[in-house]
């Protein structure tokens, strides 16, 4: 089972935005909730470049560099305030499930900050193998980073279920060959497999009926 990490196991997009907004505040870009949508499961520079989009700005490398870094630093300052019990509703109950039915875990997100913030969420125990913004070199919707997780959960593609909330993530898991389950609304996902709002009161033998039948709801 492979997790993407920001919306699927804690709802760390408030931060995203809130750090971003400030950026595009002292550059004079307007930037609200709904650009930020568009900044879901895609890398720290790729978010920036967007936003310059939005403000019709040009920079140079090292600018661009300059204000993620800046970015990063309004993230993390939020990030190191966050307390554990903001792990999203019932993932800390389906991973117990997922661990205790002998699963292999693993993490495919595109944040540089995941192993930061599966510390802060006292989750780390549970996942077998993390691959992050750290490990790969093709953002999502490119399926490196499902691929490298099975590979290191030592399972083929086509035996991988994916967790992810982005339009970027689920065509991932879709580009590895992976049955992949949305976490939001069909209507904001309708390439999901199987969609469903969180995990609170999710069981794993829902899952796994549901991937038999290849349902779309649970
Ligand atoms: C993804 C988020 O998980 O990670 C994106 O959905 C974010 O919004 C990306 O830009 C990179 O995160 P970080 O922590 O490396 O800046
Ligand atoms: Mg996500």
């Amino acid at each position: 089972m492979l997790f993407d990490l920001d919306g699927v196991l804690v709802d760390t997009a408030k931060y995203h935005f809130l750090a971003w907004r400030e950026i595009a505040k002292e550059l004079k870009i307007p930037f609200d909730e709904k650009d930020n949508e568009r900044l879901k499961g895609v890398s720290r520079m790729r978010s920036f470049e967007i936003i310059l989009e939005i403000g019709n700005r040009l920079m140079s490398e090292e600018e661009k560099e300059f204000y993620c870094a800046k970015k990063n630093e309004r993230y993390l300052s939020y990030i190191k305030e966050m307390p554990s019990s903001e792990v999203l509703p019932g993932v800390r109950e389906f991973l117990t499930d997922a661990h205790a039915a002998g699963y292999g875990i693993a993490l495919g997100s595109a944040s540089k900050n995941s192993r930061l913030i599966l510390e802060r969420l006292e989750l780390t125990g549970y996942f077998d193998a993390i691959i992050d913004g750290t490990k790969v070199e093709k953002a999502k919707p490119d399926p490196e980073v499902f691929l490298k997780g099975a590979q290191e959960l030592g399972l083929p593609p086509e035996e991988c279920i994916v967790f992810e909330d982005s339009q970027a993530g689920l065509q991932a898991a879709h580009a590895g060959k992976m049955f992949c389950v949305g976490i939001g609304t069909p209507q904001r996902l309708p390439e999901a497999d199987l969609c469903m709002p969180g995990f609170a009161g999710v069981t794993m033998q829902q899952i796994e009926k549901a991937l038999l039948s290849h349902s779309r709801t649970l």
